[in-house]
């Protein structure tokens, strides 16, 4: 696939033998470039908040940038532009269609609000001390808060891989930050939903440690249409 990536689109590195990234640069000048949080701040106790300075976990090699959007954060419509375009696979498949086809970037901000949200980007060099590096925004992940009967839990939503960089481990990558995220916030437990219908991603979560504990049936619907899956951290 990484042979095939159209422009603007290069691929942002690949792993050979050894499982090491190879470093691939992207050549494209980016307008796009918004200021990022910290790294992680350190651990508390007590109540775990929903947001707040112990969440500024990130990944940072030379060719991605996995960070948590901060209040400067201002491309909302990259985000959706990016879920529409990987959830657009899904369209005839999943019944009923994803939510993802209603989103608006009203509703990305929203989310983005409620919870944490966490952006892979391409990295074209390594950002001096103090100042941003640029690059293109090509996943996303949410987060937010939850509790159970089991305690509180971290769930995770609308993860999406801009198609012309899947298969990368960028999806991977996204979910090592949110563990790290999570960890920060002393939080045990990782869950994500998946509709019923998408085998390959029960096993990209299954390979991943995540292990079905429920589902969950659409109103309107006899049948479960989407799988829990949880992560024990
Ligand atoms: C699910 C999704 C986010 C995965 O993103 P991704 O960046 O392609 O994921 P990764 O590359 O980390 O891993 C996916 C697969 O790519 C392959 N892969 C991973 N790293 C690779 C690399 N460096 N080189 C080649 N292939 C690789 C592997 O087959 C991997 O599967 P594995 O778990 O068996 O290892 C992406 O496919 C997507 O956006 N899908 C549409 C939206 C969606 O369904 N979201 C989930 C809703 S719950």
């Amino acid at each position: 696939m990484a042979g095939n990536l159209p422009r603007p689109y290069r691929s942002v590195g690949n792993r050979d033998g050894s499982g090491k990234r190879r470093e691939v640069s992207t050549d494209q000048p980016n307008p796009r470039a918004a200021p990022r949080q910290p790294l992680i701040g350190p651990t508390r106790t007590g109540p775990v908040p929903t947001r707040g300075p112990e969440t500024n976990v990130r990944d940072t090699t030379k060719d991605l940038l996995i960070a948590i959007a901060g209040g400067a954060f201002d491309q909302h419509e990259r985000v959706l532009e990016i879920l529409k375009s990987a959830f657009a696979g899904q369209d005839g498949i999943v019944d009923p269609p994803s939510s993802v086809t209603r989103l608006t970037v009203e509703g990305v901000i929203r989310d983005a609000e409620a919870g944490d949200l966490l952006t892979a980007e391409t990295r074209k060099d390594p950002a001096p001390p103090g100042e941003t590096s640029e690059g293109d925004i090509v996943g996303c992940l949410f987060t937010k808060v939850e509790e159970d009967a089991d305690g509180p839990l971290l769930y995770a939503y609308h993860l999406a891989v801009d198609p012309a960089y899947q298969g990368h481990g960028i999806g991977h990558r996204l979910f090592d930050t949110v563990t790290a995220l999570a960890a920060a916030r002393q939080i045990r437990r990782l869950q994500i939903m998946s509709r019923i219908e998408l085998k390959e991603l029960h096993a990209f979560f299954t390979g991943m440690g995540f292990r079905q504990v429920g589902t969950f049936t659409h109103d309107g619907y006899e049948q479960p249409t989407s799988l829990r899956f949880e992560k024990q951290l």
